[in-house]
């Protein structure tokens, strides 16, 4: 191996320099060149590349955003992409390339794979964490520490003034963000894809939940995240039908794209560098066409295509504690 690409693809996430450094310098320590294709697959089509060396990677780790710039491509939806890109590729006698990204860059390395002889390592990057094969993906601590400080901002405000909050967070079709944030902060519903599909909350069943935990726990703060996509007008709307019924004061706050910023917490940094120095290696032992992820505490690979076609689950233990801990149930008079 002589020569290696990498990009970062999709939506940036927090640790992604990480994990461009970690790429580089490990690559460097084999005497590997590296070059970076910017903006993703886009760059790879219009040939827009960079050499990066020591000197480029030096004090990134810290820096959320991506060096070497993201996009969405829809070019690289198209068939014909992939054989342009493996043109350049080999062009630049690339021999594997390296592709941080989420489960759409996946289904474009996948793509990528079957058009071209190079090596292909796809790296999660995604603050969604909703790659199958990977417990974790980079980004995602990052993404709950920002929703969880800004609900318990939230909190100090709502209870200060007895209001009822509905905290929109990203996640796209997954409810992890959401879950994890709604479980650090102590939120007191949660509405999440997952659980939506199985059993869809309503503007009754959430006022009756409001009311009934105000009861029995006699505080009127209420603090719900709701995760994008899953209420018809999202949080804005989910607030003004409840301030209907209720008659008490419900804020929404959309989070946005505040999740995708921010310093990388410790968690990210390190898993970012552990990825990007596993895919080198796999890329030394001749390994393509896998996602190099972790699993418990080590490191596993997947398949590139079972990554996006296959669903990765909520953790079952983790939404019965949250739902367990705010199932306003009446205590009985001796206290049982
Ligand atoms: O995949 C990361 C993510 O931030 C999702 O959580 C969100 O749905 C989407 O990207 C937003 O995409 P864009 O930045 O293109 O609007």
């Amino acid at each position: 191996i002589q020569r290696i690409a990498v990009i970062t693809s999709g939506g940036d996430a927090p640790g992604m320099n990480a994990c461009i450094r970690a790429v580089v310098l490990t690559a460097q320590h084999y005497g590997i060149e590296v070059l970076a294709f910017r903006h993703g697959y886009e760059g790879l089509l219009n040939n827009d590349w960079q050499r990066l060396d020591e000197t480029n990677v030096l004090h990134i780790l810290q820096y959320s955003g991506t060096i070497i710039k993201s996009a969405r491509s829809e070019r690289f939806k198209q068939a014909e992409a992939a054989q342009e890109a493996a043109r350049n590729l080999d062009a630049h006698q690339i021999d594997a390339l390296v592709v941080i990204g989420g489960d759409g860059s996946f289904r474009g390395a996948d793509h990528l794979s079957h058009h071209w002889d190079g090596q292909v390592i796809g790296v999660p990057g995604t603050i969604d964490n909703d790659l199958f094969g990977s417990d974790d993906t980079i980004g995602y601590s990052t993404a709950v520490e920002t929703a969880m400080d800004a609900l318990d901002k939230i909190r100090d405000t709502a209870e200060a003034m007895d209001r009822v909050f509905i905290v929109e967070v990203m996640g796209r079709h997954a409810g992890f963000i959401g879950l994890s944030s709604a479980m650090a902060s102590g939120a007191e519903r949660m509405i999440l894809p997952e659980l939506q599909r199985e059993k869809p909350l309503t503007v009754a069943s959430i006022v009756k939940h409001i009311e009934a935990v105000q009861r029995v726990r006699g505080d009127s703060s209420y603090v719900m995240v709701l995760s994008e996509h899953q209420w018809p007008g999202g949080a804005v709307r989910l607030a003004e039908q409840l301030e209907d019924r209720l008659h008490l004061p419900c804020r929404p706050c959309l989070l946005g794209h505040t999740q995708r910023g921010g310093r990388p917490t410790a968690h990210d940094r390190i898993l970012a560098t552990r990825l990007g120095v596993h895919a080198v290696q796999l890329i030394r032992q001749g390994v393509s066409g896998v996602m190099a992820g972790t699993s418990g505490q080590g490191l596993a690979e997947t398949p590139l295509a079972e990554t996006w076609q296959k669903r990765k689950g909520l953790s079952q233990e983790w939404v019965d504690i949250q739902q367990s801990l705010f199932n306003p149930v009446k205590k009985s008079k001796n206290g049982s």
